[in-house]
């Protein structure tokens, strides 16, 4: 049987500076919905990379007295290292500076380019070069003598050149359409109001190209234009699956994506303009755009001045890797913004982490070691509060699934970490330690439920945790290739006789001063 495909992409994160917490957020989300899919049997194409033309680089470069490409060069490759220090599965990296991006803008261009909806003529208005963005002069407003965005806070400067533009007014009513024909194509919904309300104002024509600066891909028919940095970066998704070969195997199996995932400052971009671009091109636009919402350190907006900046890498090296991956996506609920901070990130760890599921795992394994020579047991029959365990994990199995679908992750992460506690609870209330001298059979029906309760649970936390994950499964001698949501279901996986390994401890509790 074939496998169904999944796309799913992170932004493309500017190399102007450090990668910081929501460079991280926006990565880590993607990595466990894609890992989810991936353990439910679908073939996942997990795209991340880097955004490396626009003034802002060029400004950036030149303040660091470097060329442009060799800034890129040294930035781009911190943020591959951080992937690997997030232990993303992302299954490529692009860089708009490669050939193959290249190629894929330029087309693009020439296929907006044909279909008559670019045109030259000269843009003067506000630019912001922090967000690479054009604001209307609704948008901006006056601070401590400077302008700057209403909307984002961002400087702004006057910019007057000549300039192609893309007709984006001729857009709106088919964009509107296309909202109401696909009502999930933007999520959270409070986010889409947001943006077909601002379609239904009226779109101007966008600016799509720039002259006064140099950094970028020329337009092809004219040297003296560079393309827009927007319309260049959100090209990444496609040229990474070979476009414009349209008949490859990636760009078949996997356009349109089922989901870019994304921060709430970038929705204009993914859900306005990208769209457009694709329907203007004549090809499909994605699935799915979501606008995740902002991480906040201890309820402020980080920054260097207020000195509140919390520096994933630190935190890993500190906390560990699945610590960090854990607290973000139980701490912050996707669609809203959330505030973190070191406190709350050691209680959550001490809590869900050292005393819920790592304890889970402790004291049964523990426990097999000492009363049965750490050999799984082999079952009696089960009774009435075995079922009910049991029960409780496969019935919710469709409703993880429609989680994880709907990018509720902080949700899908309360049900599992409250399997765990009910699994607790039942070792609890079982007392095979009492078992043992009363009733040897029973004591081996409860640990082997038990012990596939916490395999259960471990899969189910794989996508979250993977690096734990592949530990307990390692304690419990089973294959990695089976972390998979189907074997949930095969109640009698594990062999009664074989053994488990010895047991490190899986969560250390922090201090919490
Ligand atoms: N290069 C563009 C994206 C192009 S995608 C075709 C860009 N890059 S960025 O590096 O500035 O930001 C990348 C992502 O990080 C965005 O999704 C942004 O929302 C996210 N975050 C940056 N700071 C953030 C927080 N403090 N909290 C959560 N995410 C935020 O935009």
């Amino acid at each position: 049987m074939s496998k169904k495909n999944y796309y799913i992409t992170t932004p493309i994160y500017y190399p102007s500076g450090k990668p910081h917490m929501g460079h991280a957020y926006s990565s880590i989300i993607a990595d466990v919905i894609a890992r989810f899919k991936r353990i439910d049997g679908f073939s996942v194409h997990f795209l991340t990379g880097t955004d490396e033309h626009g003034l802002k680089i060029q400004r950036e470069a030149k303040k660091n007295n470097k060329d442009p490409k060799i800034f890129c060069d040294e930035i781009s490759a911190t943020f591959k290292s951080l992937a690997k220090i997030l232990n993303l599965s992302n299954n490529d990296f692009i860089r708009t500076t490669e050939d193959r991006h290249y190629k894929s803008v330029k087309d693009i261009w020439q296929k907006l380019e044909q279909s008559g909806d670019i045109y030259l003529d000269k843009y003067s208005g506000w630019y912001s070069v922090s967000d690479e963005a054009y604001y209307d002069n609704d948008e901006i407003e006056e601070k401590n003598g400077s302008k700057i965005s209403k909307i984002s806070g961002s400087k702004v400067e006057w910019v007057e050149e000549e300039s192609y533009f893309f007709k984006l007014s001729a857009w709106q009513n088919k964009l509107l359409k296309f909202y109401n024909d696909n009502p999930n194509f933007i999520l959270p919904s409070s986010r889409k109001n947001e943006v077909v309300n601002f379609v239904k104002k009226g779109l101007k024509d966008l600016s799509v190209s720039r002259t006064s600066f140099t950094w970028g891909i020329p337009v092809p028919s004219n040297k003296k234009h560079v393309i827009y940095v927007w319309l260049d970066a959100l090209t990444n998704y496609i040229s990474a699956l070979n476009y414009p070969a349209v008949e490859n195997k990636l760009y078949v199996n996997f356009w349109p994506a089922d989901v870019h995932i994304i921060g709430k400052d970038i929705l204009r971009f993914h859900a306005i303009y990208w769209p457009a671009f694709l329907m203007a091109a004549k090809l499909k636009p994605p699935k799915r755009v979501y606008g995740h919402g902002w991480i906040l350190s201890d309820d402020k907006k980080m920054s260097k001045s207020l000195g509140n900046i919390l520096d994933p890498i630190e935190i890993i090296k500190n906390f560990g890797v699945d610590q960090l991956r854990y607290y973000l996506i139980k701490e912050v609920s996707l669609g809203n913004d959330g505030s973190i901070s070191l406190i709350n990130l050691k209680n959550c760890i001490n809590n869900d982490l050292a005393n819920n599921y790592g304890n889970l795992c402790q004291r049964v394994f523990s426990f097999l070691q000492k009363n049965n020579s750490s050999k799984i047991p082999k079952p009696d029959k089960f009774e009435k509060e075995d079922k009910i365990l049991i029960d409780e994990l496969i019935i919710k199995l469709p409703k993880l699934r429609k989680l994880v679908d709907e990018q509720d992750l902080n949700s899908y992460v309360k049900e599992v970490i409250s399997l765990s506690f009910n699994s607790n609870k039942y070792f609890n209330d079982l007392e095979p330690w009492k078992l043992k001298k009363t009733n040897l059979k029973r004591m081996n029906t409860v640990l082997y439920c038990i012990l596939n309760q916490i395999r259960s649970i471990s899969i189910l936390l794989y996508p979250i945790m993977p690096r734990s994950i592949e530990k307990t499964f390692k304690i419990m001698n089973q294959k990695n290739s089976d972390i998979l949501l189907d074997k949930i279901k095969d109640f009698n996986f594990l062999k009664p006789d074989s053994s488990i390994n010895k047991t490190d401890i899986l969560f250390k509790k922090i201090d919490s001063d």
